[in-house]
């Protein structure tokens, strides 16, 4: 039997690789919230590809490389497509390109020209028209069946609801057009910004922004966000018309926005000339594109060369590999975090990555650097993680210079000489120093930072200047500051010195969660500040509370409450509370929690497929409850997602009412009622 001959390894390595993807497939399609860069994903495609076409048999129906995407469980109406919107193929390499065309030129007997258009980085939809009028927006969902989404389709910019009627006539009579909803570049910086501010989740790029914004249950949502749209397809493709380029021009005449970086290419040269100036140029584009797309041009071709259930075999999408850049090793410094962490940082010749400057990359800690084994002097490669933050990748070893020494992490602090100290069983190295002016800088800086005072025109060069001129030392210096010291600095105008001072001034009544986080206390981040601040209400009945009062604040427990009230009641942080009641800095009372679920608390684990986390949370804060981490027999109702955590067990355990996601959606809109099932 042909089966038998299938290496058990190569059974469990599909299994493997096939569970693996489709984790990513739900985080993906479902969450809008990848875990691996794109690159990573299609390696295990790759790798799931090579062994089913090395064991044919392993290829099973419901393999990933046979389907498109996932059947997600969401809150939309689910609405199939006329015809199953199909994926692409990808090409990795010019070699891929290439054999794609030599395919398709054995299968015509000759060699057609191809349209060239570039892979929008947004999700697919399909607009259903009837007679000229949008009657159904749907996403692509698993190919077959997608997920309704006309009302926040119709605030897409320039999706038309009804096409002019003399045009129309000349459309099929029910016909999908489909394209790419994306985000713009500009637009995602910006949501994010604002996202930050509010202690959001931050859209890990345009695609998952896009996708979250149109999958939103209020179109109002959708409609802030700006989306925008390119479409490329007609299904069924309009009778008499040629073909792609034609569709095209077709498709902008009706209304639809359709990309103007297209072209009818003839030949190897053409077509390698097109890939190569769009990787280059990718990033002066105001949105994200992955690749591009070429598409043989005419239809009756596209016919005969047919489609498989995955994709069309008449088109490839050449997938830009990650911008991987090499660069030199200058020095490796080593960075003193507010907490006094040492973080060894590669400081590098100053190079162009995925439209970014890059001039120097974290290194993590000592362990990470002697693992890559990074040395100054090396030729390293460099790549963005999920196109944004840098990483390096790994060190060209054959062109390490002679007489290069491994790196070892300095024996004292680079700010203060104090000696550092690393905890065994620990990967990070420490100044002790509470004193250590890098340390001190840093805590201005986390002060002065959104979520905490957010004070503005504090940047970390004015910091730096103000530190080092001996005119502030701690952050209650900060609001004794005047004009005209503050003009001293280096570049820095009256207006500029006097608006900073206004700056500072305003912020004297800090909210007191925003206060509690400032204080930059060891663990604490600006959802325990909240916890706390909406629990003891004012500063002074935080610092009454024992360590045991505060561990018993749902969503804080011992470790937290530990530092806490260590900080309170240590020198340094008494000192720090004194200095800032002297300069004047009272934070404001924290608002009582009103609603209908005020003193509840609730705890969310799994991931849910209508919220992310946040706006789960923020639906429970909304009417007045408490998103907190931990369960604890006060927890009115633990929710549970998909995978939920030890959290349902630890729920289970204490009798604690367990709420799925439509049980808790139900409770949101019936939030005076009882716990649901409870
Ligand atoms: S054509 C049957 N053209 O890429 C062919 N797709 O990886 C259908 N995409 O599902 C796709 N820009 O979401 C086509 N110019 C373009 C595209 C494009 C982006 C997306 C689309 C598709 C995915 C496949």
């Amino acid at each position: 039997m042909a089966e038998a001959r299938i290496p058990a390894e190569a059974r469990a390595q599909a299994a493997d690789l096939r569970e693996r993807i489709a984790h990513h497939n739900y985080l993906y399609y479902a969450l809008d919230a990848p875990e691996v860069s794109d690159a990573e994903y299609d390696n295990l495609f790759r790798q799931l590809q090579e062994l089913e076409s090395q064991y044919p048999r392993l290829r099973t129906k419901d393999s990933p490389t046979v389907r498109v995407g996932t059947s997600v469980s969401t809150p939309f109406r689910k609405v199939r497509h006329l015809t199953p919107m199909r994926s692409l193929n990808d090409a990795f390499s010019w070699a891929e390109v290439e054999q794609f065309r030599a395919r398709v030129q054995r299968a015509l007997g000759l060699e057609p020209d191809l349209v060239a258009e570039l892979k929008i980085d947004g999700l697919a939809v399909s607009l259903t028209y009837r007679e000229g009028q949008l009657a159904q927006g749907a996403t692509r969902g698993d190919g077959e069946v997608g997920e309704e989404v006309t009302a926040n389709v119709l605030t897409v910019d320039g999706i038309p609801a009804t096409i002019q009627p003399e045009l129309a006539a000349a459309m099929p009579p029910v016909c999908e057009v489909r394209g790419e909803v994306y985000m713009a570049k500009e637009v995602l910086e910006e949501l994010n910004l604002s996202r930050s501010s509010q202690g959001l989740e931050l859209y890990a790029n345009c695609r998952n922004a896009a996708a979250g914004s149109l999958r939103q249950l209020d179109s109002e949502i959708t409609r802030s966000r700006h989306l925008r749209a390119f479409f490329y397809a007609c299904d069924p493709f309009p009778a008499g018309m040629d073909g792609q380029f034609d569709l095209l021009a077709w498709l902008e005449r009706l209304g639809f926005p359709v990309n103007p970086n297209h072209k009818l290419l003839h030949g190897a040269e053409e077509v390698g000339a097109w890939l190569e100036q769009w990787r280059e140029r990718r990033h002066l584009l105001a949105y994200e594109i992955d690749g591009v797309v070429l598409k043989v041009d005419r239809h009756s071709w596209q016919e005969e060369l047919g489609a498989d259930s995955r994709a069309p075999r008449w088109a490839v999408a050449y997938k830009f590999p990650p911008e991987e850049r090499e660069t030199k090793v200058v020095a490796i410094s080593v960075s003193i975090g507010r907490t006094g962490a040492a973080t060894p940082v590669a400081e590098l010749e100053p190079v162009l990555v995925a439209g970014s400057v890059v001039s120097h990359v974290t290194l993590h800690n000592e362990d990470q650097v002697r693992l890559k084994d990074v040395r100054v002097g090396d030729v390293v490669v460099i790549r963005k993680a999920g196109d944004v933050i840098p990483e390096l990748v790994r060190v060209q070893t054959s062109q390490r210079p002679e007489g290069s020494v491994p790196f070892a992490m300095p024996k004292v602090c680079p700010s203060c000489g104090a000696e550092l100290a690393r905890e065994p069983g620990e990967s990070v190295t420490r100044c002790l120093n509470p004193l250590c002016p890098a340390q001190r800088q840093r805590r201005l800086l986390h002060f002065v930072s959104r979520g905490a005072f957010d004070i503005d025109r504090c940047g970390p060069a004015v910091l730096a200047e103000l530190v080092e001129r001996g005119l502030v030392d701690g952050p209650a210096d900060l609001f004794g500051l005047t004009a005209e010291q503050i003009q001293q600095l280096p570049g820095m105008a009256r207006r500029s010195a006097q608006q900073l001072v206004a700056a500072i001034r305003a912020r004297r009544q800090p909210e007191l969660s925003n206060f509690l986080y400032a204080l930059g206390i060891r663990h604490i981040g600006d959802r325990t500040a909240q916890v706390l601040a909406s629990h003891f209400g004012t500063l002074q009945r935080l610092r009454r509370a024992g360590q045991a009062e505060i561990a018993e604040v749902n969503g804080v427990g011992p470790v937290l409450a530990e530092s806490v009230f260590h900080f309170l009641h240590s020198p340094g942080g008494e000192t720090l509370l004194e200095q800032l009641t002297q300069a004047g800095i009272t934070p404001r009372e924290a608002a009582q929690v009103q609603g209908p679920w005020r003193g509840r608390t609730m705890v969310l684990t799994g991931s849910m497929t209508g919220f992310t986390r946040s706006e789960a949370e923020a639906a429970v804060q909304a009417l007045g409850g408490l998103a907190a981490s931990s369960v604890s027999r006060k927890t009115a109702a633990v929710v549970a997602g998909e995978s939920p955590g030890s959290k349902l067990e630890v729920a289970r355990r204490l009798g604690i009412p367990v709420l799925d996601e439509s049980q808790f959606r139900w409770w949101l809109d019936h939030p005076e009622a009882e716990v649901p099932g409870g």
